[in-house]
């Protein structure tokens, strides 16, 4: 019956303390790897951002903000005064159909936010070039800062005609189609700027995270420590941001606990192969899961589960999100009427007692799992890096907005690292704004090393 489904589940989607020290202890590795020249699934890729703020930065910026949900545009002011920051604002809708469009159509569409913002806030003035910092949240080679090669789509984006190339040509040339007055500082990672930002306000932040429709980190490496750019000859001693892409993490399957939903996901998504980690914790994935074991229950014999109902809406491929998790684990055990409601209304599925059970341990299991996993990945930058106490910066809609996340992040923490201690020694706190201030940041440090002339 239901119970032994829950069981079942359980020990499908349970990762225990031993298994998340393992998964660590490789991941330690798989970022040096990533840093060799030979290289690993991890791509650890150099950024160019080199260093931190120191606070004093000052200057006007654009920044824009390419994530995947939104397509964010903002101008940021940075004072005098230590610390601070100034900033307005516009989001636009990133059309679904572009996600799986052409090239042209999306600088296009890019180009013409831009276009609308400087307008809008900028009416009949005469403007001098204003300095963008362009947060493009995709793994991109980049050899210098205001440019990069797409390594290849992530988060369910498939355009034609983008990956292998460098993505900063196109979109400067649609800027120019249309006169906009901006010229590109820095392409940065969501990651980078997340990690420049929150460090800007807590010295103490030494890693960046995002915890949303994808799932990365990035975090500052000494040059001297990365193998690949030793032809370069960098003062060992400088700093470099390493946005690692560790979404890819185990995409050669070794050590992750791989459920069979995990692989019906990977082989219907549009890049199978890649993303193994990602695709077991990332918000995108997290509804899809949820509704692939739904529907498998479902169709065994043996499990009596939705009978006789028209399970058409269900069956449809990541019609479920993953605010829709979020509402299951907001609404309390005791009676689930809000999951009920929501299956009725949202699925056209009654639900008895025992379905509604099943489903809310599921979607525990399921949220769990996601942030355990994550946890693996900041104790493995920990550990390479020897830091046994600091600030991780986490932002995105799965770290901001799902419930007991960041409590479960936490606790899985404690167990790899065995403390027992009153207060966590790592802890992963809200970041600033890093797609507006940290490329504003990012823009501001790049103008600067450029006027040093290093
Ligand atoms: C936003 C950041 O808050 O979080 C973006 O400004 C980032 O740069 C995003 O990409 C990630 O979250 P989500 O949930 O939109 O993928
Ligand atoms: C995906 C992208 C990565 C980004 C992350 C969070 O993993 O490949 O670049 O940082 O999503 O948005």
């Amino acid at each position: 019956d239901l119970l032994d489904q829950i069981k079942r589940l359980e020990e499908l989607f349970t990762v225990p303390k031993e298994k998340l020290k393992e998964i660590t202890d490789h991941f330690v590795n798989e970022l040096a790897k990533g840093l060799t020249v030979e290289g690993g699934s991890i791509p650890m890729n150099p950024t160019w951002c080199m260093g931190f703020p120191d606070g004093y930065e000052t200057g006007t910026f654009l920044a824009l903000d390419m994530g995947g949900t939104n397509l964010r545009v903002c101008e940021i002011n940075l004072p005098e005064e230590k610390g601070e920051f100034d900033i307005i604002q516009s989001k636009y809708r990133m059309p679904e159909e572009l996600k799986t469009g052409n090239a042209e159509e999306l600088w296009d569409y890019v180009a013409d936010c831009l276009q609308q913002f400087i307008e809008y806030h900028h009416e009949g003035e005469e403007l001098d070039e204003l300095p963008l910092g362009f947060t493009f949240s995709y793994p991109a080679t980049q050899d210098y800062i205001d440019h990069g090669v797409l390594q290849r789509w992530t988060k369910g984006f498939d355009i034609e005609g983008v990956e292998g190339k460098d993505v900063v040509p196109p979109f400067e040339a649609a800027l120019k189609e249309r006169g906009v007055p901006i010229k590109l500082t820095a392409l940065v990672n969501d990651t980078t700027g997340t990690l420049i930002a929150s460090a800007y306000t807590d010295t103490d932040m030494k890693i960046g995270c995002i915890f949303g429709t994808g799932c990365n980190a990035a975090y500052m490496e000494d040059c001297g420590s990365i193998p690949k750019l030793a032809h370069l000859n960098l003062n060992p001693k400088l700093p470099m941001a390493i946005n690692c892409e560790w979404g890819a993490f185990d995409n050669e399957h070794k050590v992750l606990p791989r459920t069979p939903y995990d692989i019906i996901i990977d082989k219907e998504s549009p890049r199978p192969g890649q993303q193994a980690f990602e695709k077991m914790i990332a918000g995108l994935y997290l509804g899809e899961i949820f509704r692939l074991v739904l529907v498998d229950l479902h169709g065994n014999q043996d499990v009596k589960i939705f009978e006789g109902q028209d399970l058409g809406k269900l069956k449809k491929a990541y019609s479920l999100d993953a605010s829709f998790l979020s509402s299951i684990e907001e609404d309390p055990f005791e009676n689930l009427s809000e999951t009920q409601d929501l299956f009725q209304n949202k699925l056209g599925i009654t639900t008895t007692k025992p379905e509604l059970e099943l489903i809310a341990h599921l979607t525990k299991l399921i949220g769990t799992r996601a942030a355990r996993l994550s946890a693996c990945g900041v104790a493995a930058i920990c550990k390479k890096k020897n830091i046994t106490s600091c600030h991780v910066g986490a932002d995105g809609s799965v770290f901001n907005k799902y419930p007991h996340f960041k409590a479960r992040g936490a606790q899985a923490l404690r167990e790899i690292f065995d403390w027992t201690t009153r207060k966590d020694p790592i802890e992963i706190l809200p970041a600033e704004d890093g797609s507006g201030v940290g490329a504003a940041l990012i823009s501001a440090l790049t103008l600067k090393r450029c006027k040093e002339g290093q």
